[in-house]
């Protein structure tokens, strides 16, 4: 059946004789989804979809991304305009709110956040139980799954007011706890946040800052460092998303759910990526070299992958690459790097593989994480810092969606089916009388 828009309301699934209906559903903007959640009640059938590559999870009003078109827009907005002419608290704003804020509303969410930004002093203590040359993206994970052992006021997640501090505490306690990260790393002392500074001159300055010298901002590398937070905030229901969405399912607190993400993040096919790319840069080393790794990358028989390249959704170029070309392109020659020779062979390397067949064939593109590595390495970030950079920004992304799944009334517990191939039924066979 067709609605007055032309566009189809139900689906038929037959199977042998027997058919079935269901419901098409239609998003603002997107495509159509078929609602099967009553096919095993009525057919006794599941679907199967590794990877959830044609599979709706949730329905959310949050991020939209057409990965054809290379379009990300948060609550609508695109992405280009909130980098261009926003900062990433009002973004943090519009994903967790819905509405850009007024001025009013602005001075009063940054005052909340600034009001958070400091962590118990036990936590402290708490980061000296991590060894020196932890990765700190084991510390950030282990010390944001202990949050919920400090703020005991703010994990009931039926109060909604709970809920609204959990989330500012966790927007605004990520940076010093990553800071935290890095600074345990390097040997050198806490820095404690200055709340007249804006979100990310802060972070840098605990990062940076030590106490035998002043800190003077860099309000370039300040505004970079905003930029690739904003960058970074959402992203629809990917891997990390989905780990909170589904953690956060069963009830569990925040924290736990936000520390399950990060756990998801640290993967070098996700948030690990940036760090995978830079890595692989060097590995590189100069222009020469690139045939070789492109013919790597192509080979079947070689695990070897163009890290930075290529993506689940996006079948065109990253519009989040784009900004982080140009935002990269700012940092270098803000520092001094840009005659950086891994710069060299990142452009050159992009260049030849947008122009190889075996690229355009499979829609590979540079993806983010192409050009965020060169980026932060240049603002001094040591690599084992990138993935933290990465969860820092995506906790409001999280945060949201955590709090759109616990607010939606047809939520349910998260709970895939799967397709069993194993041993049918059989007995147990005591140990003594197994044959060798
Ligand atoms: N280099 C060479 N070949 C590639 C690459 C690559 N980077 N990415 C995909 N392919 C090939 C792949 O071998 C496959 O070929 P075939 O069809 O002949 O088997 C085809 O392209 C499709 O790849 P896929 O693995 O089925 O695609 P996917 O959607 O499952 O994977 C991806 C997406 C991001 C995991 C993958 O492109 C990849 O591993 N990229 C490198 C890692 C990376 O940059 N990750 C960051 C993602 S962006 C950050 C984020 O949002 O988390």
């Amino acid at each position: 059946m067709d609605a007055p828009s032309g566009r189809p309301t139900t689906a038929r699934v037959t199977i042998g004789n027997e058919n079935w209906d269901f419901p098409v559903r239609n998003g603002t903007i997107g495509p159509d989804v078929l609602d099967i959640s009553k096919l095993y009640a009525q057919s006794g059938r599941f679907t199967y979809d590794p990877g959830f590559t044609s599979t709706a999870s949730c329905e959310s009003k949050i991020t939209y991304i057409d990965g054809d078109e290379g379009v990300l827009l948060y609550r609508g907005f695109p992405i280009e305009q909130l980098a261009e002419h926003g900062d990433f608290l009002e973004t943090c704003y519009l994903l967790l709110y819905g509405e850009l804020p007024t001025p009013a509303q602005k001075s009063d969410f940054d005052n909340r956040v600034v009001h958070h930004t400091m962590v118990h002093e036990q936590m402290m203590r708490f980061f000296q139980g991590f060894r020196r040359d932890a990765h700190p993206m084991a510390v950030l994970c282990g010390s944001v799954g202990a949050l919920s052992a400090f703020y005991h006021d703010s994990t009931d997640i039926s109060d909604p007011h709970q809920r609204m501090v959990a989330s500012i505490r966790m927007i605004a306690k990520m940076p010093t706890m990553a800071a935290m990260a890095y600074k345990y790393s390097v040997g050198q002392p806490f820095v404690y946040p200055k709340n007249d500074l804006d979100y990310s001159t802060n972070f840098l300055r605990m990062c940076f800052a030590v106490p035998c010298e002043e800190y003077k901002p860099n309000p370039v590398l300040a505004r970079a460092m905003d930029r690739i937070f904003i960058l970074h905030a959402d992203h629809e229901q990917n891997a990390s998303t989905s780990t909170v969405r589904s953690a956060g399912s069963s009830g569990a607190n925040p924290f736990a759910c936000i520390a399950a993400g990060i756990a998801c993040l640290w993967g070098p096919a996700h948030g690990g990526a940036n760090e995978a790319a830079l890595k692989m840069l060097a590995e590189i080393g100069t222009v020469d070299r690139i045939p070789e790794f492109i013919k790597r990358s192509k080979d079947k028989d070689d695990p070897f992958r163009l890290m930075g390249f290529g993506h689940r959704v996006y079948k065109h170029y990253d519009p989040r690459a784009k900004i982080m070309q140009k935002t990269c392109h700012e940092v270098l020659s803000e520092t001094g790097h840009k005659d950086d020779p891994l710069l060299e062979v990142a452009m050159e390397l992009e260049r030849i593989a947008l122009s190889d067949e075996y690229f355009i064939e499979k829609k590979l593109y540079p993806n983010v994480d192409f050009y965020s590595g060169i980026t932060l390495k240049a603002m001094g970030f040591p690599t084992t810092m990138f993935t933290v950079l990465f969860a820092l920004a995506r906790t409001v992304g999280w945060i949201a969606q955590w709090k759109e799944m616990i607010e939606d009334p047809s939520q349910k517990i998260s709970r895939p089916r799967q397709l069993y191939t194993g041993s049918t039924r059989r007995d147990y066979v005591p140990i003594s009388t197994r044959k060798s």
